[in-house]
């Protein structure tokens, strides 16, 4: 044991502090299982303890009050929300106070809290997940009794398929002959001993992809499917013409103008420049028919104009 000096006496002189480093501190502060526990020093046991935490989260000099401490009691039962903290106990009589002494940070293996890290990432027809520890007590307390409970299943139509499980010790995990373009959803949990420890992951899902011969047959379907279509409509309106060939000729018939004799003299003698003109090739003339016969009808009603203007 330490014998302990008081020095403290000489600070408070100094510079006024709280109190005096008088008393001896707690002995063997340490952290077993889920439980902070300390002995009091040797020489005093009608002692108070007080008993402070910085969470993982503090970086500074801060720490807080652990309120539901008893004064007295030599241990405190550690719960999750102390993952990561690092505990501080001390001695206290009256304003004389012992140093702090410190404890480990609070690790898996003392919190019933913890979940693997999961990533994912997927391939066609497959899903590739590896699990990390939050930190290594886990397995340097229980080595090969760790293992993952690593669940999955199917969503589709915000319904769930059945969730499949794979139990395992490795980090690494593929999963195979998953249905592509389906939404699939995974979390882990550990197993310590084959029993459920600490929470459950968050889940994390995604859509495994399509092979890329998939989508080639798709766009080869989609192709025959759209080229079948068209025909069937061509099909479709050739048919329709054919029958209603007639129907349609009589639909036509008000376009088919009588050109009055007299113009039809005037084309053929050649004296209207048409040679002049740069002959357009055939095909073109027959898709312009309607144009030209337009144009006929125009100049037929500008000759009845001139007709009449004759006659006045
Ligand atoms: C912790 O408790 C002590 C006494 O019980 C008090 O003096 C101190 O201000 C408290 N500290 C905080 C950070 O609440
Ligand atoms: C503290 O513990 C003692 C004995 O273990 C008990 O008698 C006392 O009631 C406790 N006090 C509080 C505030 O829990
Ligand atoms: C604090 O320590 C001093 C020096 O050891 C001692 O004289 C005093 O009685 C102590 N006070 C209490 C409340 O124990
Ligand atoms: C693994 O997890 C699944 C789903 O969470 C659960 O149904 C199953 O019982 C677990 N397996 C073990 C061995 O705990
Ligand atoms: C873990 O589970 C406990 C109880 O089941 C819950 O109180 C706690 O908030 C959970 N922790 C996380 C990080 O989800």
């Amino acid at each position: 044991m330490i014998r302990h000096i008081c020095v403290g006496m000489v600070l408070t002189l100094l510079i006024n502090t709280e109190g005096t480093f008088c008393l001896n501190p707690p002995q063997d502060v340490k952290i077993v299982r889920s439980n902070l526990q300390w002995k009091p020093p040797d020489d005093d046991d009608s002692l108070l303890y007080s008993l402070q935490y910085k969470p993982s989260s503090k970086t500074g000099d801060e720490w807080y009050n652990v309120t539901s401490h008893n004064g007295t009691q030599l241990r405190f039962q550690i719960t999750p929300e102390f993952y990561g903290a690092v505990f501080r106990v001390r001695t206290e009589k009256g304003i004389n106070v012992s140093e702090w002494q410190y404890s480990d940070s609070v690790k898996c293996a003392n919190t019933n809290s913890c979940v693997p890290v999961l990533k994912l990432s997927v391939k066609p027809e497959m899903a590739y997940v590896t699990m990390a520890h939050m930190d290594k007590s886990l397995e340097r307390e229980y080595g090969e009794n760790v293992a993952f409970n690593l669940s999955f299943w199917k969503v589709n139509n915000g319904g769930y398929s059945k969730a499949e499980f794979v139990i395992t010790k490795s980090k690494n995990e593929h999963i195979f002959k998953l249905e592509s373009g389906e939404n699939y959803c995974f979390q882990v949990q550990y197993l310590l001993f084959e029993k459920p420890y600490g929470n459950v992951s968050n889940q994390i899902c995604a859509i495994i992809p399509e092979t890329p011969e998939t989508i080639k047959s798709r766009a080869l379907l989609y192709s025959i499917l759209t080229s079948f279509l068209v025909t069937a409509i061509c099909g479709v309106c050739i048919f329709l013409l054919f029958k209603h060939h007639k129907k349609a000729k009589q639909l036509f018939q008000p376009l088919r103008l009588e050109i009055p004799h007299h113009y039809q003299e005037f084309f053929r003698s050649g004296e209207f420049p048409l040679q002049a003109c740069p002959s357009p090739s055939r095909q073109s003339l027959q898709s312009y028919d309607m144009i030209t016969v337009i144009g006929y009808s125009h100049l037929k009603q500008k000759g009845q104009e001139e007709e009449q203007e004759k006659s006045f």
